[in-house]
């Protein structure tokens, strides 16, 4: 089986996307998995925080743009040839590669955003570039042999996030239960659904039989429930309020169907991510998941079972996302 991709999007930001990306990658790793991580988001956060500061200067400003997702397409956009041969993807760890980000990638939000509509026009070029992000991922995962594919991408329904979902097979949709999060909700369940109706009338006016596309599935696996940090200073009811809307919200705005679940047994919630305080800017610091810190990176005392706590709740997430995608795990990969 090939790869699955799968996007983590929310178009409202501050979701906590990128630190379960990251969290994702490195639990993914541990179980013996190749990972690539793809940072698609311009703010190149989920690139910050694989990359010690050395490592990122040579690539920006003014560095290495050929080893990033920026460099990787922009002989197409700049219309003197197509995507690099062999796009660059950083070895981070043995079983992960980045797919680094780029400040640079929002220049090709006015190009993208062209190119979609000439797809109607059976324009080859529109077929290209509209696949890029796509067909740059699969040469990846074809040249360094990859098992599953996470997609961080910026917080926007934009002309650069279309050709971006467009390439994924899977999407995970981080939630905070808030006002702002489900009234997110409410436009990106529509603008996905209308997207994949979008991609299936265009791909079928591809001119170029020998140029691949992506089948736009966009299937979403489920939602992930983010805790808010003034979780504890607020009244729980607030809170709970909140979460008690997502079933259905989810499901009619998400799936177009109707649902009588409700938070505690929802089939479409994938899990609750609890929030870990201190422990998220410590792992930032010392550039590891939080459950791969150790007492000598500040986690002593109580510290530690959180950690231990983190590392339950990312693997209980992993192997969940992997079942709904059919990706197997071997049992002993600890
Ligand atoms: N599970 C968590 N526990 C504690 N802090 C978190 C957690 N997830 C995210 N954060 C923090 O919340 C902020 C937003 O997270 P981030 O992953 O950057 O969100 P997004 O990519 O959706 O904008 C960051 O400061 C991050 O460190
Ligand atoms: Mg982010």
């Amino acid at each position: 089986m090939s790869a699955p991709i799968i996007a983590f999007f929310n178009n409202k930001g501050g979701v906590g996307k990128t630190s379960l990306v990251y969290h994702l990658s490195w639990m993914y790793a541990d179980m013996g998995l190749k990972v690539l991580a793809a940072d698609l988001d311009p703010q190149a956060n989920l690139t910050a925080a694989f990359l010690e500061e050395e490592r990122l200067e040579e690539f920006w400003p003014d560095g290495e743009h050929d080893k990033t997702v920026y460099g990787s397409i922009e002989p197409l956009l700049r219309g003197v040839g197509d995507i690099l041969e062999r796009p660059h993807a950083e070895e981070i760890d043995e079983r992960i590669h980045l797919l680094v980000g780029d400040l640079a990638l929002s220049r090709f939000e006015d190009e993208l955003s062209q190119q979609w509509p000439l797809c109607l026009d059976k324009k080859e070029r529109a077929f290209r570039v509209m696949s890029a992000f796509w067909r740059v991922v699969m040469r990846i995962v074809e040249q360094k042999d990859i098992d599953i594919v996470l997609i961080d991408l910026g917080p926007n329904l934009g002309a650069i996030n279309r050709a971006i979902l467009v390439a994924a097979d899977y999407l995970v949709i981080p939630l905070i239960p808030d006002l702002f999060s489900l009234q997110g909700l409410k436009n990106l369940g529509p603008f996905i659904r209308d997207l994949r109706e979008e991609w299936r009338v265009r791909r079928d006016r591809n001119p170029a039989k020998d140029l691949p596309l992506p089948e736009g599935r966009m299937e979403p696996l489920g939602y992930i429930i983010m805790q808010h940090a003034e979780r504890l200073g607020r009244p729980v009811r607030a809170y709970e309020r909140w979460a008690e809307k997502i079933p259905m919200v989810y499901a009619e705005y998400v799936l177009n169907l109707e649902t009588n679940s409700n938070i505690k047994t929802d089939a479409n919630q994938l899990g609750l991510m609890k929030h870990y305080r201190s422990l998220m800017p410590m792992a930032q610091e010392a550039h590891k998941p939080i459950f791969h810190l150790l007492p000598a990176d500040g986690a002593i005392g109580s510290h530690q079972n959180a950690v231990f706590e983190a590392e339950d709740n990312f693997e209980q997430i992993a192997l969940e996302i992997a079942r709904r995608c059919g990706v197997t795990i071997e049992k002993d990969h600890h």
